[in-house]
């Protein structure tokens, strides 16, 4: 019986494609839609409320790939996401988070990591192409070497595991959830507050295409992962994906060209010495 149990939960852990498959809409009262035969998930906000989803299962590490389409025209005041996060008070969380704009007005990718419930890691940047005309690619990796955020296959953020050297906490021991939600921020999101919502603009929509997860799913049941085998963690060339020269050089060219704010130089928050993983995680 735990043998046949084991093998199972070895099996199943790529989730591909279709919303039905892979996602519970969980909020927003139909305005969350799954559509095309599963393959669109679209999100909507108004005055009223916004709407989000969240994956049916809990994963340990993985490769998490979709596809977005942000809200076009005048998007200011709102914020779609894509992130990852457990559950509880000392919960982790990856996330990529679209700052909407007034029309023609760039959209800020704002991203942030939290570690046993403590945040403040924000990176914010400007994309090289015009978000809300096509969907683009927007992944997150985390495997326990590090975890990085790449746009349309770009790293454009990558945070080590410096847990032995630094004993900041790394996400390697809660199991996570993905969600993508929309909702209303218009007392900080465009122009840190200065730009509101224009309800007459409502609702706003923002679409989710080809999601995918290559992941260790966990099994709370057992308290297992997918991957806890090493014969079938094998097949996850992500999980000792590392960065190699040409992602690294890549990475240094949206930093220096696109990146709108880095914790990390912000001497002003903290005047007592910057986070100690802000050493490692060096790039210009
Ligand atoms: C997104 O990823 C898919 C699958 O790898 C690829 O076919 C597509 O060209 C990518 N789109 C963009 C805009 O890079
Ligand atoms: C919105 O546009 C303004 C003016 O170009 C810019 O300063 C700001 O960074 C943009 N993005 C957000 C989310 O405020």
């Amino acid at each position: 019986m735990l043998l046949v149990y084991l093998l199972l939960s070895y099996f199943t852990a790529s989730a591909t494609g279709f919303f039905y498959q892979d996602i519970d809409i969980t909020w927003g009262d139909g305005r969350a839609k799954i559509l095309n035969n599963g393959e669109l998930l679209t999100l909507s906000l108004d005055k009223a409320s916004g709407s989000g989803f969240q994956s049916k299962n809990d994963y340990l590490f993985g490769l998490f790939n979709i596809q977005i389409k942000l809200v076009p025209g005048n998007s200011a005041g709102t914020v779609t996401t894509y992130y990852l996060s457990s559950q509880g008070s000392n919960h982790d969380e990856i996330d990529f988070e679209f700052l909407g704009n007034l029309s023609g007005d760039p959209n800020i990718v704002h991203t942030n990591i939290y570690t046993q419930g403590k945040g403040n890691r924000e990176q914010q940047f400007y994309l090289w192409f015009d978000p809300t005309k096509d969907f683009h690619n927007y992944t997150i990796l985390w495997n326990p070497l590090h975890i990085v955020f790449y746009v349309d296959g770009t790293p454009i953020r990558e945070f080590k595991n410096a847990e032995s050297s630094t004993g900041v906490p790394y996400p390697k021991r809660q199991p996570m959830k993905i969600y993508g939600t929309i909702w209303d921020a218009e007392d900080w999101a465009t122009r840190g507050g200065l730009v509101k919502t224009d309800w007459t603009q409502a609702p706003f929509t923002a679409s989710y295409e080809n999601y995918k997860a290559d992941a260790c799913m966990w099994s709370s049941g057992s308290s297992s992962s997918s991957c806890a085998s090493s014969s079938s963690s094998k097949n996850y060339t992500w999980m000792y994906q590392d960065m190699d020269s040409s992602s690294q050089s890549r990475l240094k060219w949206v930093q220096k060209n696109y990146m709108v704010y880095n914790y990390c130089t912000d001497t002003k928050r903290f005047p007592r010495g910057l986070p100690p993983e802000c050493s490692l995680n060096k790039t210009a």
